[in-house]
């Protein structure tokens, strides 16, 4: 069943998205705004990896994109004060991780508050950090899933948003697992957004 979508009658939220890789999720996000469910502008993606296929899917949408390597930073401080800076010169009311494999500091906490989401594929609070679905795997759960939450400092802690359930079918890899979770990612992260703007 699709998850239910808010009443909502608040300005078009600003959302900065975060990525580091191929960009499904911020697609499903572009999707939902393009088709009136989600009362949204994306300003812009910071994305880490040069590589990143994510890059092409923001130009396909023609939506600003930024490149800042954590390479080129000498800690993860300095890293997330320029992603900072970029998100306000857009005017990002919101941080959308979407595939964001970096941990986030206060640096980057402190100036949007409560107002920072990430996806996660995993029903958490089983299977924090990376290799979740790997790690779902080798647990041998029946049902795992997905799960948007607020971001604190502690790794994949914050308060939950919304969950999705995927269950586990005989014979599945990680592969195959995971592109069902992202299936339900996809339906999953627009309206939690608006629930997380309803919330506040
Ligand atoms: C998603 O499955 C997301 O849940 C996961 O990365 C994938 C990104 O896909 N995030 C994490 O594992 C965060 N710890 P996408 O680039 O196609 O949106």
């Amino acid at each position: 069943m699709p998850p239910d979508w808010p009443e909502y009658r608040g300005e078009p939220l600003r959302l900065g998205v975060l990525a580091s890789g191929k960009g499904s999720n911020f697609t499903a996000i572009v999707q939902a705004i393009g088709a009136g469910k989600l009362p949204a502008i994306v300003t812009g993606v910071v994305y880490n990896n040069p590589e990143a296929p994510v890059r092409e899917r923001a130009k396909e949408a023609g939506v600003p994109c930024a490149l800042i390597n954590h390479r080129d930073y000498p800690d993860r401080e300095s890293f997330d004060a320029a992603i900072v800076q970029t998100l306000q010169r857009w005017g990002a009311e919101w941080v959308i991780m979407a595939g964001w494999m970096r941990q986030a500091t206060t640096v980057l906490l402190e100036p949007f508050g409560s107002r920072i989401l990430n996806i996660h594929p995993s029903l958490l609070p089983s299977f924090p950090g990376t290799r979740a679905v790997e790690q779902a795997l080798a647990a041998g759960v029946k049902i795992t899933g997905c799960t948007v939450h607020r971001v604190i400092l502690a790794v994949d802690q914050g308060p939950i948003i919304a969950q999705a359930a995927v269950p586990v079918l005989p014979g599945d890899t990680v592969a195959t697992l995971h592109a069902r979770i992202q299936e339900q990612e996809h339906r999953l992260y627009p309206p939690a957004i608006l629930w997380a703007a309803v919330q506040e």
